[in-house]
């Protein structure tokens, strides 16, 4: 009985990606697999004399023999002759997953096949924080909010230390300086490449006087004190004498403010010139100051 059956019909599902056969009503629906957007075929071919044949959408009828109940102008019938009765699904929605029945009589008996479209959507990022910008201490929550079916992983890297968290929202509490980095959001659900996004996170923090040292000079030549402060944002720098008067560029004394140090620049060495010189170093988020001296070889 199931060879004459097989002998006599077929029934096919075909996708973009795949061709699957059976005439069998028993085992599990097929799946066909599509993305959303693209156009998908669910074939039934009916190599007999029918009397009835229809397709159903869930329970809904899209279509009877060649009657179009559906009004969904996205769905034809892909063939006009007896034998083929596949359809055509244009743009496919999310919607449109879910259970698809060709159903006919042969033989005076009803025949069903079935065939479950799963209609995929790549991984998005629809939302993430924006670039923040915080003093050192300060609690920082971000967030990545992802679509995707099937439903796609969202993980945190960083580039020199790698994975660092899983899910939509990262937390870090009392961020220090170190941890200031692009953190990158990166959704997967392996339907297309994963969407990735940056959110850049300054910290703040005072500056802080890394480097000074008293530095030796010969009368008449050049020399140099050197500042160097880490601070975010960069420091502005001010140089003071042992007296408290501030230091002035003048034809032989040049003040060099880099992003991260501030140099005096002697052109001339002469007697005035050694002595105890203070560096300042200050952002909106505090001062540091550190002394040396230049002193005569
Ligand atoms: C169809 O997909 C579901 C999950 O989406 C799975 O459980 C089932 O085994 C699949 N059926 C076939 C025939 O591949
Ligand atoms: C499809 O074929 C039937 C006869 O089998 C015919 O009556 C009908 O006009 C055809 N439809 C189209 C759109 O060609
Ligand atoms: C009906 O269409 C199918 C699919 O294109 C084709 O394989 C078949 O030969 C056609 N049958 C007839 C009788 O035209
Ligand atoms: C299938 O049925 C669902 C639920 O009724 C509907 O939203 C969808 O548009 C239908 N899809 C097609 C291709 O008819
Ligand atoms: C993204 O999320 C933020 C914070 O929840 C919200 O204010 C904003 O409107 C969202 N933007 C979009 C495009 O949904
Ligand atoms: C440095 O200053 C001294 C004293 O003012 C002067 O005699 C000398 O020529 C200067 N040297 C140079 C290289 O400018
Ligand atoms: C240099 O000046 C600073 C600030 O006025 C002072 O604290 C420090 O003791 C002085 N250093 C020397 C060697 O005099
Ligand atoms: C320089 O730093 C010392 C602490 O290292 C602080 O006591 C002093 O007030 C600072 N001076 C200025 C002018 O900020």
């Amino acid at each position: 009985f199931v060879c004459f059956q097989m002998r006599h019909y077929t029934v096919a599902f075909q996708s973009r990606k795949s061709i699957v056969s059976g005439a069998e009503f028993t085992h599990m629906p097929d799946n066909i697999t599509v993305l959303e957007g693209d156009s998908v075929t669910l074939r039934c071919q009916i190599d007999e004399e029918v009397t009835h044949k229809a397709w159903l959408n869930r329970s809904n009828i899209m279509f009877t023999g060649r009657d179009k109940w559906t009004l969904d102008k996205r769905v034809t019938l892909l063939n006009n002759n007896s034998s083929d009765f596949s359809i055509h699904i244009s743009k496919v929605q999310v919607t449109d997953e879910g259970p698809y029945t060709c159903t006919f009589q042969a033989n005076n008996k009803p025949r069903l096949t079935h065939v479950y479209l799963i209609v995929q959507v790549p991984a998005r990022i629809v939302n993430i924080s924006k670039d923040v910008s915080v003093n050192e201490g300060e609690n920082v929550n971000l967030f990545c909010l992802a679509v995707g079916r099937p439903e796609p992983t969202v993980t945190w890297k960083v580039h020199k230390y790698g994975l660092v968290s899983e899910g939509e929202f990262l937390d870090i509490t009392e961020i220090k300086r170190q941890q200031a980095e692009d953190y990158e959001c990166v959704t997967n659900n392996g339907v297309a490449p994963a969407d990735k996004s940056k959110v850049k996170v300054t910290v703040n923090y005072p500056p802080m006087i890394t480097d000074v040292k008293n530095m030796p000079a010969h009368l008449g030549k050049t020399a140099i004190l050197r500042c160097e402060a880490m601070a975010v944002p960069a420091a502005a720098f001010e140089w003071y004498r042992d007296d408290h008067r501030p230091v002035e560029s003048d034809n032989t004394l040049r003040i060099k403010n880099e992003k991260t140090r501030s140099l005096l620049l002697f052109t001339n060495v002469t007697e005035k010139h050694f002595g105890n010189y203070t560096c300042f170093a200050s952002n909106r988020l505090g001062a540091s100051n550190a002394s040396m001296l230049l002193f005569r070889k």
